[in-house]
């Protein structure tokens, strides 16, 4: 019994490490919040580029996974919380209803995404990612 729990070991170590030196809780959230989705979109692209075999349930739930993150967004970002780890833009606050509307932009395209086949994801897939760049380009650091 030995191997699992050192592999849940690393894992959690992973998780720890991905937001090291964050000291604002609320700014945390906001992470994680987007690391879901991160972690929801490279679900559907690894099935769309066909680097993991397509399936429908997980694709839903990953589809379903973006919606809910959507809704989440104002809520988690609309205190104006601060870390020296955080890459939102001051523009989040100073233009809260462009970012808002950008989450629903991205929250429009997780619906309007079809989990049946790989063909009919892929075929959405895109209008995905490109609601992702369009926030980041203007409220993320760096991008
Ligand atoms: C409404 C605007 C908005 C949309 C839409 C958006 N993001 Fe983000 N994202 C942000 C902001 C702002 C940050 C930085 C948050 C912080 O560091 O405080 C971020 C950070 C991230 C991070 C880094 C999280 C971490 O671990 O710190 C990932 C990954 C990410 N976004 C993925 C995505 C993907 C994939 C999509 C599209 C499916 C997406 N985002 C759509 C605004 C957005």
């Amino acid at each position: 019994m030995r191997r699992p729990v050192a592999l849940v070991l690393l894992f959690a170590a992973g998780a720890a490490l991905a937001h090291e030196g964050v000291e604002n809780p609320a700014v945390m959230a906001r992470m994680e919040l987007m690391k879901d989705v991160g972690t929801a979109t490279g679900t559907l692209g690894e099935m769309v580029k066909g680097e993991t075999p397509f399936d429908a349930a997980r694709a839903a739930e990953a589809r379903a996974a973006l919606i809910d993150a959507a809704d989440r967004v104002p809520t988690l970002f609309e205190a104006r919380e601060t870390d020296p780890e955080s890459e939102a833009l001051p523009a989040v606050w100073e233009d809260w209803d462009g970012f808002v509307a950008s989450a629903m932009e991205m929250q429009d395209a997780a619906r309007g995404l079809e989990t049946g086949s790989a063909e009919a994801l892929r075929a959405r897939f895109g209008d995905l990612g490109q609601t992702c760049r369009a926030c980041h380009e203007d409220y993320r650091l760096d991008d």
